[in-house]
């Protein structure tokens, strides 16, 4: 869901413009998830101090930095914005800028017919300065005059034409948001400005946790106050305890590994020790920058597909590695993105799909045979490209697809198909004598990944 988060520039107990605020977000809960923040603590801007060190600053930067856009409602005191809400503006942007490149939805609420215009105005001013440099939406004023009278007792607009206006706002506010990370997409030419040191925190990094620490796992989360054990966690669709989580997971028919949108090396399914592992992870690598767990070598082509799958050049990046008569090991690295189809990092699976290809021969009742006509296709390097598992120093030719990282970033969207496996001689065509089973004939009993019976 889309997330945004909204200020009132009033610190009063009562507020208008807060009542606003909070209409919007009960009114568009289905389709919008608001959370407004409370800038009542925010102290006075002192250039001398570090945001970090105000706890209340810090935390409006991070969700902020962390919502795909932002409404800021503002009363008007004196023809300007008052100084409640340009003080939160200054704090964000000193030392840290959360507002630089956010979309922004300027609503305001006053007692008087003029509803706010002045004050929106002089915040949109305020909004465009280089140090803040956020994207306000043109046009499209919601002006809440005679806020007094606006409200019924249970808070909800009583001018239904009001209430249809806010509707269309809101609609032009998410087709805005959109425009705006459009616009900010990164070149997908510049392949080689992907921070692969993680020196670019996201909403999400753990700050003051060294990344390289081998406890990075446990100190980054005492830091958080993490969930664990029996701790609910509510997901977009489903409530599991982290226990549950964990099962989950481990139990998952692939290796699965999580990079962020920093290029921060952040989780694995560990169920097996790195030794029995197709792609070898250790514990301690865990929040590792992936420069950390790459040779040099591959560094390059790394960037490309990471970039690739930041730049919504591709959805997936697919990769042969290690491959014989009975395994076929393949990486798929996808990209995560939000609701917003903004970059959230990368799911990389590892999975043997030898089992499966054998399930299905089965199960259809055909075989493998050698295509005559098949090119060998170019070797390429078995490439993890997103945490390097440099475990796998073997350079690992791939006969199968010979797709290399690059060229599968340039074309890649789903898996390349099998065309020829040097190895087992085996080819995608099922063979011309080859009749298949009738459903009855097919085992009931079978586990459809391993093709194991359950005997
Ligand atoms: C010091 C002060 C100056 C004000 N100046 C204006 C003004 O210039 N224009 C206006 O329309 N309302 C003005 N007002 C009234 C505002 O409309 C009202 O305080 C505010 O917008 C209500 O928002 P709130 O309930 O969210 O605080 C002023 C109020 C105060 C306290």
């Amino acid at each position: 869901m889309v997330k945004l988060v909204g200020i009132a520039g009033s610190i009063g107990e009562q507020s208008y413009n807060r009542m606003l605020l909070e209409f919007i977000r009960d009114h568009f809960k289905k389709s919008v998830d608001i959370e407004i923040l409370n800038i009542n603590d925010v102290p006075v801007f002192n250039e001398d101090e570090d945001h970090n060190d105000n706890p209340v600053v810090h935390e409006l930067a991070r969700k902020i930095s962390g919502a795909n856009g932002v409404i800021l409602a503002t009363p008007e005191h004196n023809h300007t914005v008052p100084a409640a809400m340009k003080n939160v503006i200054e704090w964000l942007s000193n030392n840290v800028h959360p507002l630089n490149g956010k979309a922004v939805w300027i609503v305001g609420a006053s007692y008087h017919t003029q509803g706010s215009s002045r004050a929106q105005l002089h915040l949109k001013q305020i909004l465009e300065s280089p140090g803040v440099n956020a994207f306000v939406m043109p046009g499209n004023e919601f002006l809440l005059s005679n806020a007094k009278e606006a409200f019924d007792d249970d808070g909800n607009l009583k001018d239904s034409r009001t209430v249809g206006f806010l509707e269309l706002v809101m609609k032009k506010f998410l087709t805005f948001m959109k425009v705006i990370e459009m616009m900010d997409a990164p070149d997908p030419k510049n392949a080689h400005e992907e921070d692969m040191d993680s020196k670019h925190p996201v909403n999400t990094t753990v700050e003051d946790v060294d990344m390289t620490d081998p406890e990075w796992v446990e100190k980054a989360a005492e830091k958080t106050h993490a969930a664990s054990g029996g701790d609910y966690v509510k997901l977009d669709r489903g409530l599991l305890t982290v226990d549950q989580l964990n099962c989950f997971l481990n139990s998952m028919a692939g290796e699965l590994t999580f990079a962020d949108d920093n290029n921060q090396f952040i989780y694995y399914n560990k169920n097996a020790d790195a030794a029995h592992m197709l792609a070898p992870r250790t514990p301690d690598q865990v929040g590792n920058p992936l420069s950390a767990v790459h040779p040099d070598r591959v560094i390059e082509h790394v960037k490309q597909v990471l970039y690739a799958l930041r730049t919504g050049e591709s959805d997936v990046v697919s990769m042969p590695a290690q491959t014989g008569p009975n395994q076929h090991v393949m990486h798929y690295y996808r990209a995560m993105r939000d609701e917003n189809r903004r970059y959230r990092g990368v799911n990389e699976l590892v999975i043997d799909i030898m089992p499966i290809l054998k399930y299905y021969l089965a199960a259809t009742g055909q075989k493998l045979v050698k295509d005559p006509d098949a090119v060998p296709m170019s070797p390429i390097t078995g490439l993890d490209a997103v945490t390097g598992a440099s475990a796998h120093s073997d350079p690992t030719t791939d006969a199968t697809s010979g797709a290399s990282a690059s060229k599968s970033a340039e074309k890649p969207a789903a898996p390349e198909p099998v065309k020829d496996d040097a190895l087992t001689g085996a080819s995608e065509e099922p063979a011309a004598d080859a009749a298949p089973k009738k459903p009855e004939e097919t085992p009931t009993d079978t586990d459809a990944t391993t093709g194991a019976s359950e005997s």
